[in-house]
């Protein structure tokens, strides 16, 4: 047969293969092979079972998410499924790669599941917004009990294979050639001839479920969801497994399917899968560059950023030496490290193996040559330019050949530490968000003379780290932090204006932010933007203020807010803002009642301005990028999509009047909207390098 979908004969085995690259999703050409396939094996006297595999780098990676806003085709996969589980054949699928969402709902509804060692299974369509529509949530919880179904669910995680087997998601793990020891393990089940037990009919470890654990589990997971609706609906479904009938569940299921498919917070999810990968891509790149091999690492500071890029390079299984100048400072960041791995592995984030297999790839040093063995050397030293661009020149002539010198810089000139090399080509940022082995984004700064393979590098190596890498231009700060210091602005002024650091922060957290703009600036550190303000010349009337009584954020217990000892809760400081009231005075600011929905415009809007720019200038390729880097480098709500989605969503126009009318009222000229937002207001275009 044609198309996606073949089958062949191995005996009395027929084994159907789908091969529809690059990650076998179940578009509609796939399910509809599989249900003719299917059908041809029941219609054979001769098939005594069906083994169901994949070509390619994996099993299938669920439904196609592209297909989510066409209108249905037929067969739906939810009838493929429920064919495959009625067969009175067995239907056995070989598992490997990853198994996910309806990639995992299909072999759920098959007989048996066997699986490469390197497999991993999972639900993951809660990060999309959505709850697994095709059985998912039914099924699993009958192989693998309500709760252990419920906390896989509600969270997305992958399950590895030994894990799977352990919990009884899949039957036998087949070390060696996956298909022949599928077959295998059909022949043996043929041979032993019991009654074949479909998923559906599977009550045991549902009956008798223990509601009131279940649901103390439900709220605990669901509890940080900001917003999102899809972790409780995730949960309810996952509850009916115990209180309804198959039939009865699997028809609400549907219903959950569509009502959050067809919902905002599921497109806006779905955008960001798309513009996670979109980002990946560089226009102007030649197809088939190759990255430079990267086997050896280096970071230069064991601050807590050094430290956490030395455990990115370690959670990828790389070994990379953390070098700084005294004892004293390599051994803090090391203790720093360990520390942070033994909450991981309390929390059982990781195993104890683990963390020791990972802090073996950490080699403290006080020698600078270290670098001298490095593929790549990250410089993560304070944000001084001078300082970086001694350092430069100094790698420059300590590295091999070839090696590829990254700045962890936040906002300077990568142009300007490049030129203090011999070798620009090899030069670019590589700004990692704090804290660095946690947040996902990695904004890669291209700067004049980075070369294509030097970028494919970097985008390989943030993979392989598990971020999301986004290519950036140069200027001060980049895209992230360039909009963020808009924000700033607003923070100041309208700290100025009577609105306290509790209230502002209020805004953002109502909205889905993780937390406000003055508990961001507290956990990052207060002294960290103060020393970039002087670098460039600048001044911020109440940040300085706080900053010069030594009140640098968490690290001090004092910054905007009072953190108690151990810990990380703001708490509003009086005399914080006491403080800010003086300087209001002084500056003959009359405070005034301002309201949430203004706080919110005026820190949200001055971003988005500042985005239209960076579009305009080419800084950012992508509208989308842009999305990418908000979302995972600052917890903008992933529901609405990124601050670029969500301009598009509220009306671009709207936006630009409320930034008219606070600049008139305010006289505050950064308030003042754009050319290229104007532009894109007028147009309905976002802007883009001309
Ligand atoms: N549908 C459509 N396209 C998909 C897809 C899917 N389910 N999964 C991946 N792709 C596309 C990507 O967009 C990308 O396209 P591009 O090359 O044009 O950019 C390409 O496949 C390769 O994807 P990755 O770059 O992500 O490849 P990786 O090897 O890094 O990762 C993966 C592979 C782990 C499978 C990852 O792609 C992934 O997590 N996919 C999504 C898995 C998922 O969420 N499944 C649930 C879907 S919803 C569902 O099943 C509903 C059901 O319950 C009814």
């Amino acid at each position: 047969m044609t198309g996606p979908v073949s089958m062949r004969r191995d005996g009395e085995i027929a084994v159907i293969e789908i091969d529809s690259p690059p990650v076998n999703a179940l578009s509609h050409p796939v399910r509809a092979g599989i249900a003719v396939c299917m059908a041809e094996a029941l219609a054979d006297d001769s098939v005594k079972g069906v083994a169901l595999t994949c070509l390619g780098r994996t099993f299938c990676a669920g439904a196609d998410i592209t297909e989510f806003d066409k209108p249905p085709m037929a067969p739906m996969l939810t009838e493929v499924i429920n064919t495959i589980e009625a067969s009175p054949k067995p239907v056995v699928a070989a598992l490997h790669g990853t198994a996910l969402g309806g990639g995992f709902e299909l072999p759920l509804g098959c007989h048996f599941r066997v699986a490469a060692p390197s497999a991993a299974v999972g639900l993951p369509e809660v990060k999309l917004g959505i709850l697994p529509g095709a059985g998912g949530t039914q099924r699993l919880p009958r192989l693998i009990g309500l709760e252990a179904a419920l906390q896989r669910i509600v969270t997305g995680a992958q399950i590895p294979a030994q894990e799977a087997l352990a919990l009884g998601a899949v039957d036998e793990i087949i070390e060696g050639d996956l298909t022949a020891g599928a077959l295998a393990f059909l022949r043996s089940a043929l041979a032993e001839n019991h009654p074949l037990r479909p998923t559906r009919d599977r009550n045991d470890k549902t009956s008798n479920a223990n509601l009131a654990a279940f649901d103390a589990l439900s709220t605990k997971l669901t509890a940080k969801s900001r917003g999102l609706k899809a972790p409780a609906m995730c949960a309810e479904s996952v509850r009916n497994a115990a209180t309804m009938p198959f039939d009865d569940a699997l028809q609400r299921e549907r219903q959950i399917f569509e009502t959050l498919r067809d919902g905002d917070q599921s497109k806006a999810q779905r955008h960001i899968f798309f513009a996670e990968r979109a980002a990946q891509k560089i226009e102007d790149m030649p197809r088939g560059t190759k990255g430079r091999p990267i086997t050896q690492a280096a970071v230069l500071g064991a601050g807590a950023m050094g430290g956490g890029i030395a455990m990115c390079f370690a959670d990828a299984g790389l070994p990379v030496t953390l070098i700084d100048q005294s004892e004293e400072a390599v051994g803090a960041g090391v203790d720093l490290i360990r520390a942070n791995y033994q909450r991981s592995a309390t929390s059982g984030r990781v195993s104890e193996a683990e963390m020791a297999q990972r802090l073996a790839l950490i080699t403290p040093s006080t020698t600078f040559a270290d670098v001298a063995t490095a593929d790549i050397v990250i410089e993560a030293v304070f944000e001084d330019m001078a300082l970086k661009k001694r350092l430069f020149a100094d790698l420059d002539a300590a590295c091999k050949p070839g090696a590829i010198l990254a700045t962890n810089t936040s906002t300077l000139d990568v142009d300007a530490i490049a030129a203090a090399t011999q070798r620009p080509q090899d030069v670019l940022g590589l700004h990692f968000f704090s804290p660095a082995n946690v947040m996902r984004l990695l904004e890669i700064v291209r700067a004049q003379h980075t070369t294509h393979d030097v970028l494919k590098t970097a985008i390989d190596l943030g993979r392989k780290m598990g971020k999301a890498p986004v290519t950036v231009g140069v200027c001060h700060g980049f895209v992230g932090n360039r909009m963020l210091h808009a924000r700033g602005r607003q923070v100041e002024q309208l700290l100025l204006e009577g609105a306290t650091p509790t209230h502002l922060d209020a805004a953002l957290t109502n909205f889905g932010f993780p937390m406000g703009p003055c508990a961001m600036s507290d956990l990052a550190g207060l002294d960290v933007s103060w020393r970039v303000r002087r670098e460039a010349g600048l001044t911020a009337a109440v940040a300085d203020a706080i900053c010069e009584r030594g009140w640098f954020g968490q690290k001090t217990s004092r910054g905007y807010f009072r953190y108690e000892q151990g810990s990380r809760r703001p708490v509003a400081d009086p005399e914080v803002e006491a403080l800010i009231s003086t300087i209001a005075q002084t500056q003959n600011a009359a405070p005034r009642a301002i309201s949430e929905r203004e706080v919110f415009e005026r820190l949200v809007f001055p971003m988005i301005n500042e985005a239209a720019d960076i579009l305009a200038e080419g800084v950012a390729a992508r509208a989308s990028d842009i999305d990418v880097v908000w979302v995972f480098g600052y917890g903008w709500p992933i529901g609405t999509g990124g601050p670029m989605r969500y301009a598009e969503t509220l009306g671009v126009k709207a936006i630009f009047s409320s930034l008219m009318r606070y600049s008139d009222q305010t006289e505050d000229p950064s308030l003042a909207p754009g050319s290229a937002l104007t532009q894109w207001a007028t147009s309905g275009e976002p802007p883009s390098v001309a």
